[in-house]
């Protein structure tokens, strides 16, 4: 069996299953090139569980995946690190404090976390110096990564998602413990790196629809490892999708690109006492 050779993500009925406990799916899911998605869904939905397979440190308990058009379960995984940019707190905690941030970019091209620098070049250091810059983060290129704010970490790690010049790019919660400017900085950025034509397929999991930068296309909805809906963000992003995912009664607004949710109030419930 085969992939369309593009689509970066193609999952067939992919279930993750854990101590007898499914985790994900069932789950089909295609990701085209031009495509950037948002994941939304509860606390515990699955959702980077999800991400896992797709970034290929997990494979799946039953069905197909195929990421960057190789099977999961076949390909050297190893080869599959610098196609895949995977950015998230996990990996973020794995990075030891003293890290220079310019060698935490550089090292991705070599799948290494850690100061493994004799195999850098200048090309290695002049693309890093530029990514660093895209994300508004060169004057932190000879900072130790532990000395670094929550938001100025966030766009560093993005910054050594892209080094590899990845098919794909997977970002898990980035905008989590960022203040309403850093937000608001980095929805920006990803909305510029959404309409680059140049940039990889996204796949961003987000709890806050207020998060979700313009330009990304597709959302997909999780409840306890179950697809609720997906499909492009416009008909999909609705209140009554947001209602059956939170099991709860949610409002969704749409101004000028962005979303805003909140809990509906009840149609009439001020008067149920009359
Ligand atoms: N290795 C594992 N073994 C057993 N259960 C696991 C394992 N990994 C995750 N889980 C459970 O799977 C469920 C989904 O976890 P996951 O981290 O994917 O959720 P999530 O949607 O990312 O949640 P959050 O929004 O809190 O990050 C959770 O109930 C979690 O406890
Ligand atoms: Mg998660």
């Amino acid at each position: 069996m085969f992939s369309d050779p593009d689509l970066l993500i193609d999952f067939r009925d992919v279930e993750l299953i854990r101590g007898g406990t499914t985790l994900v799916g069932p789950v089909t899911w295609q990701v085209e090139l031009d495509e950037r998605w948002v994941i939304i869904g509860p606390n515990g939905a699955g959702k980077t569980s999800l991400l896992r397979i797709a970034s290929a440190l997990d494979f799946p308990t039953r069905g197909d995946a195929f990421v960057v058009g190789e099977k999961l379960g076949r390909t050297e995984v190893r080869e599959l690190t610098t196609r895949i940019g995977l950015v998230s707190s996990a990996m973020a905690a794995r990075v030891p404090g003293d890290e220079r941030v310019s060698d935490l970019v550089i090292s991705a091209g070599y799948s290494v976390l850690g100061r493994w620098r004799e195999k850098y070049d200048d090309m290695d250091r002049d693309r890093a110096a530029d990514i660093l810059e895209s994300m508004g983060a060169e004057h932190l290129a000879d900072r130790e990564f532990g000395t670094l704010s929550e938001g100025e970490r966030k766009r560093v790690l993005i910054a050594r998602g892209l080094m590899t010049d990845p098919e794909l790019l997977l970002l898990d919660e980035p905008a989590a413990g960022l203040d309403l400017g850093g937000r608001e900085e980095l929805v920006e950025r990803l909305s510029v790196l959404a309409a680059d034509p140049d940039a990889p397929a996204m796949v961003l999991i987000t709890h806050h629809v207020e998060e979700i930068p313009p330009g990304f296309t597709d959302v997909m909805m999780l409840s306890e490892g179950a697809v609720t809906a997906q499909g492009p963000i416009a008909d999909t992003l609705t209140a009554e999708n947001l209602t059956a995912t939170f099991r709860q009664s949610i409002a969704v607004t749409h101004d000028d690109g962005r979303y805003f949710a909140r809990r509906a109030r009840r149609a009439g419930g001020h008067r149920r006492a009359e």
